[in-house]
């Protein structure tokens, strides 16, 4: 090693023609260093052979790596390790997902399965600027082992390991939880003979960096419970269904699933008793180290560094997220977001940039957030700015009138918005989950209210019951005992159990609520009919015509006088009276009144009106009972194939018109 009389002065460089270290013959590095040093002189990069398998890979972590098959093939066909290309060609390859998804771990896994392949594969710790810098640093002291370089600035030592990289291929390097591509470009653009795979969370950027991205999932099913097994050291065999039910729990989520399995070996706790203390206290879980070292990673911890960032960027991002932690986790519709910023598209921006940070994974139409974040954003903890009480509590009621304003109306009816209803009830459902009954608002009734509808018109009777009850309870505390919603409420209540066949409980409920109704707004009150009609038709379900008939009779000769001759109430009245009639036998009273009431439907409410689609189902059964079934059957056939394109298959009224069919085919046959 040669001294050489460089000026103090000079500053070293990182790259660029006036770098001293790199690519010159002379070989020295200037330290920038005001005291006075020897500096440091390392042989041209080209002249230094690479020390056989070299690599500076972790040891992998104690349990086993599992699943990941796909990806793992996707790698290496993007990679192709082993193949001559890598030597004239880079290839660049980017794993993002969000914190604790394992990207380190499948990028530590492809790279010591490979290691041979390789002549060389360095990892680098790419969060900031300066630990790329030390960690390639780090790759010229390797390969001039035997020279100190602890003298050298690392700036001077990097440029040193790209050129030799570069001299030097059929390389992989691994930037390991890369926070900018920024931070990378000038790597990439330099270096043309190797391969690269990037971890990150940021999904976004790397396309121009020429990268391939590749999205990390969480873990499928039985990696999850495999990897269960293996942290606990228990046997597949036993608690197998809880294994199972607590992976699904935590969402698949390796992180989360490291966390818990080190706490149950550790406190020596079984499955069922770790999911419990996690359905009953999610974020405090996710907040505790599975060691035991209050030092360590933690799912809280992980997620809050990338919040700080984009609460720095944006603030209604965080807000958006800790709305959606009040929804279902899947398919979120974008557009139920829209409201949520009085500025245009200031939506559509902070979803970008929770996307970027993989904080959520969006499509065109739908938003996703893991299960785990959402556990989290819905707990208050007074040390985390991002989830104050208040904070929480403004995205709660924000998320209820989010839904309570995209609901459509007339939910058994309006066909046009059972779609929407379809793709807004796992949201409704997970809403009213997280949601204490007793903290229930007037817009949380109302979404239990015209949900409990829209299932009983479905046949989903069981939760179609529950939202019912859960609507009554409410409105009677917000409104009292007598408001017109409670009555409505109570009445939707009876009708739900009268549906579920139960008429024992929706008898005396539609008694009180048309009394309450008679007291509170009057004979003729639209509600008070509708009530009295409720009645009279669970009267009729309990095979009871001495009490149905003269009470459809007052009703429709009311719903006349009250509500006009074709009003959709009074159509109703109409047709129940007649259905009273024709299983009362009485077929000379019910066709003719069940013929008017068909052309006065077609009239006035379509075609296609789902009532419409019942008057002709019911005027088929009228002609069956009758012996009629040249007409009977014909009508059915229309009503079916009517009811298939307009309801749907297994809609509970298809349902029906199709038993019916049947059993008038079988009759006349
Ligand atoms: N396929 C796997 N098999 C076994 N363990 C895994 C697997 N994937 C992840 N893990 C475990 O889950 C934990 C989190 O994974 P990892 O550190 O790779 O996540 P990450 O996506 O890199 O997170 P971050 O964004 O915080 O860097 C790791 O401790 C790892 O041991
Ligand atoms: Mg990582």
């Amino acid at each position: 090693m040669t001294h050489s009389a460089a000026p103090q002065h000079q500053a070293p460089m990182t790259s660029g023609a006036r770098s001293p270290a790199v690519g010159t013959n002379h070989g020295a590095i200037f330290t920038g260093d005001t005291t006075v040093q020897a500096p440091l002189v390392l042989p041209p990069p080209a002249d230094v052979s690479t020390p056989h398998g070299m690599h500076n890979l972790p040891r992998p972590v104690g349990h086993r790596f599992v699943g990941r098959a796909a990806e793992m093939a996707a790698l290496e066909q993007a990679l192709q390790p082993r193949n001559e290309r890598a030597a004239t060609h880079v290839v660049t390859q980017a794993i993002s997902g969000l914190g604790g998804i394992g990207k380190t771990t499948l990028a530590m896994h492809f790279a010591h399965t490979h290691r041979t392949d390789y002549t060389a594969v360095w990892w680098i710790d790419a969060e900031t600027l300066e630990t790329i810098t030390s960690s390639l640093a780090q790759l010229t002291a390797r390969v001039n082992a035997g020279t100190n370089t602890s003298s050298a600035p690392s700036a001077d030592l990097a440029e040193w390991a790209l050129t030799w990289l570069d001299t030097h291929p059929g390389w992989l390097l691994v930037f390991d939880n890369a926070t900018h591509p920024d931070h990378l470009a000038p790597y990439l653009a330099r270096l043309t003979s190797g391969d690269h795979l990037i971890t990150s969370r940021l999904t976004y950027g790397w396309h121009d960096l020429g990268a391939t991205p590749l999205h990390l999932d969480v873990l499928a099913p039985t990696a999850a419970t495999s990897l269960l097994y293996q942290l606990t050291r228990s046997d597949p065999n036993s608690e197998a269904s809880a294994a199972q039910e607590l992976a699904d729990e935590l969402g698949y989520l390796p992180l989360a699933l490291e966390q818990a399995g080190a706490y149950i070996r550790r406190t020596r706790n079984t499955y069922s008793a770790y999911l419990h203390r996690f359905r009953t206290q999610a974020a405090r879980m996710l907040n505790t180290p599975g060691n035991g070292d209050p030092h360590s990673i933690t799912i809280a911890r992980t997620w809050r560094v990338t919040l700080d960032t984009i609460a720095e960027r944006d603030p209604l991002a965080v807000h958006l997220l800790r709305v959606m932690a009040w929804l279902a986790p899947h398919d979120i519709p974008r557009d139920l977001l829209n409201g949520i910023a009085d500025e245009p598209d200031a939506d559509t921006d902070a979803l970008a940039l929770l996307n970027d940070f993989s904080m959520i994974t969006l499509t065109e139409s739908t938003s996703a957030m893991h299960r785990l974040l959402q556990a989290l954003a819905r707990t208050p903890d007074a040390q985390d700015p991002h989830r104050s009480d208040t904070a929480i509590s403004q995205a709660q009621s924000t998320a209820a009138t989010l839904i309570h304003d995209a609901l459509p109306d007339a939910p058994e009816t309006n066909t046009a918005g059972w779609p929407r209803w379809r793709a807004l009830l796992p949201h409704i459902d997970a809403y009213l989950t997280h949601t204490h009954p007793e903290t229930d608002t007037a817009e949380t009734d109302w979404i239990l209210y015209s949900a409990s509808r829209f299932l009983r018109g479905q046949g989903r009777l069981s939760q179609a019951t529950q939202y019912a009850h859960r609507s009554a309870a409410t409105s009677a505390r917000i409104n009292g005992e007598d408001h017109p919603d409670t009555l409505a409420s109570r009445n939707n209540l009876a009708s739900a159990y009268a549906s579920a066949g139960d008429l024992g409980r929706a008898i005396p409920l539609y008694k009180q609520t048309l009394n309450d109704s008679i007291r509170v707004l009057g004979e003729d009150h639209p509600d008070t009919l509708a009530s009295g009609n409720n009645l009279a038709g669970a009267y009729a379900s309990a095979g009871d015509s001495g009490r149905a008939i003269p009470l459809y009779e007052q009703t429709l000769t009311d719903s006349i006088r009250v509500l006009g001759e074709d009003h959709p109430d009074t159509l109703a009245s109409r047709n129940n009276l007649a259905y009273v009639y024709a299983s009362a036998g009485d077929s000379g009273r019910a066709i003719p009144l069940y013929e008017q009431t068909l052309t006065d439907r077609i009239r006035v409410l379509g075609e296609d009106h789902p009532d419409t689609l019942a008057s002709r189902n019911n005027l088929a059964y009228a002609y069956r009972s009758a012996g009629d079934s040249g007409r009977a059957i014909p009508l059915y056939e229309q009503t079916l194939t009517d009811s298939i394109r307009i309801l749907g298959e297994d809609h509970p009224k298809t349902r029906i018109v199709r038993d019916n069919l049947r059993e008038a085919r079988s009759k006349s046959g």
